[in-house]
């Protein structure tokens, strides 16, 4: 197969940009008084006040021209669009399920997977669950089991496929618990939660074969599927030659359906969809989507959303692509570690995980380290990222007021897909080296306003004096 590099060790992004959007330049006065404005809240800032947005990299990515082609063929029909046909073929292409259903966005389809195969007290195992998964799961009273492997929690460790799961704690879990109780057994690729980590073949086949022993089906959520084939084609023996797309296929082979936000993978702005092989339950999946997301030939989506999504699949795929924004997110790691910064090893497909509790150790985690470093990267070079720590996942005991800090202080810099240029990449380095040169000053945050849940959208802080 012909190889598809420039012999040149500079990344170049495979692509030339054919629309622009201006980004407006603002001064680190400027920022000193909006981040103030929003109650030091990132969340608070209006998109025109942020030079570089690194908050999420879910339907925030750039299409291509023939995706906005394919918008313009989009057929609205409400029954058995010409665009619904595209886009079942292009995910039955790669993904090889019976049944195809789209949705929304990804968590409508967890809502709709988890409400049809589980019950009071069910027991979902996951590698991590992604934060709407939990949700979804929880919301059905049943409950949601992370089985991540050790490597996978040790912030420093360089294992390959930090995203597997523990096949014996799950065979563990199957014993004590019995199959019956385990309606279904999820695997996240690649692991959002865990650090953007992907998971071995290897790791599928030993977990199916136990799963086959006792009957219970697998599914994948595959938001970030073409990333994770990519670190299976770099890292896993036997897959170097191999194609993304029969490493899709195999992987795929192993399942017995799969949730999918295609604002990932599906390099789209909105949508997912929902695959199972199995009639019934498809049936079933079917008749709560008219319910709530729409006829199953559009499931909440506009025919043009759903011929997006079927070119995008397809684009994704390329390995060009794939080596590009690997290597786009690797580039940023290296060059935060290089620079003294703590950071969540190796680096993950879609983000660098900076660990605010290491690097800011003047801070108490309830003064909320992360936030500090988020609000400092904003004020010094208006760049936007996230929070992920007690901010987020602190828990408040309501009886007392006490508040338990989360395990970790993360920042997330998450990178939107074929968005951002090398400069933009190095324009955040250069913020993030001078920042660390002052960083023993940093101090923390208090929260003096906050709703009652999912507090880190709308809290408000102020600077602890
Ligand atoms: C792994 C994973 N699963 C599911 C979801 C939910 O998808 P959506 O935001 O499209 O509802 C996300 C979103 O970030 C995710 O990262």
């Amino acid at each position: 197969m012909l190889k598809k590099e420039t012999n040149f060790r500079t990344i170049i992004e495979p692509f030339i940009i054919k629309s622009i959007e201006p980004i407006k330049i603002t001064s680190k006065e400027d920022r000193k008084s909006i981040i103030e404005r929003a109650n030091y809240n990132l969340f608070k800032i209006q998109a025109q006040d942020v030079l570089i947005d690194l908050l999420t990299d879910s339907g925030t990515g750039a299409m291509s021209s023939e995706q906005w082609a394919a918008i313009m063929r989009g057929d609205e029909s409400y029954a058995g669009s010409q665009s619904f046909q595209r886009f079942e073929k292009s995910v039955k292409d790669i993904f090889g399920f019976k049944h195809v259903i789209p949705t929304h966005q990804g968590r409508a389809a967890e809502r709709i997977l988890f409400s049809v195969m589980c019950k009071k007290d069910s027991i979902v195992p996951n590698n991590t669950h992604f934060d709407t998964t939990r949700a979804n799961v929880e919301y059905q009273g049943a409950q949601a089991l992370d089985l991540l492997i050790e490597e996978g929690k040790d912030p420093k460790n360089l294992f390959p496929f930090k995203g597997n799961m523990d096949v014996k704690k799950l065979q563990t879990l199957i014993e004590e618990q019995g199959a019956e109780n385990i309606p279904l057994c999820m695997i996240t690729i690649t692991n959002n939660s865990g650090g953007g980590q992907p998971v071995s073949m290897e790791n599928v086949r030993q977990v199916k074969k136990v799963l086959s022993e006792h009957n219970i089906p697998l599914y994948f959520d595959a938001a970030r599927f073409a990333e994770n084939a990519y670190f299976i084609k770099e890292r896993e023996v036997g897959y170097k030659d191999k194609s993304i797309k029969s490493i899709v296929r195999e992987m795929m082979s192993y399942g017995d359906g799969c949730t999918m936000s295609a604002k990932k993978d599906g390099l789209v702005n909105i949508g997912g969809f929902l695959c199972t092989n199995d009639d019934i339950t498809a049936q079933k999946q079917k008749d709560l989507l008219i319910l709530t997301e729409g006829f199953p030939s559009y499931g909440g989506l506009a025919g043009r959303d759903l011929d997006a999504i079927a070119v995008g699949l397809q684009e994704v795929l390329d390995e060009s692509y794939l080596h590009y924004r690997i290597s786009e997110t690797r580039y940023l790691g290296e060059h935060l570690t290089q620079i003294g910064y703590p950071i969540l090893l190796p680096p993950g497909g879609h983000a660098v995980y900076i660990d605010a509790k290491a690097l800011l150790p003047q801070i108490e985690p309830l003064a909320y380290p992360g936030q500090s470093l988020s609000v400092e990267l904003y004020k010094i070079g208006g760049i936007r990222t996230v929070e992920i720590g007690s901010v987020m996942f602190g828990k408040i005991d309501p009886k007392t007021g006490k508040e338990t800090p989360s395990d970790m202080e993360l920042v997330r810099l998450a990178l939107p897909r074929r968005t951002h240029t090398q400069s933009h990449i190095d324009y955040v380095i250069e913020v993030m080296r001078e920042i660390f040169t002052s960083k023993n000053k940093l101090g923390g945050y208090k929260i003096i306003k906050q709703p009652p849940f999912l507090r880190h959208f709308t809290a408000d802080f102020e600077p602890i004096k």
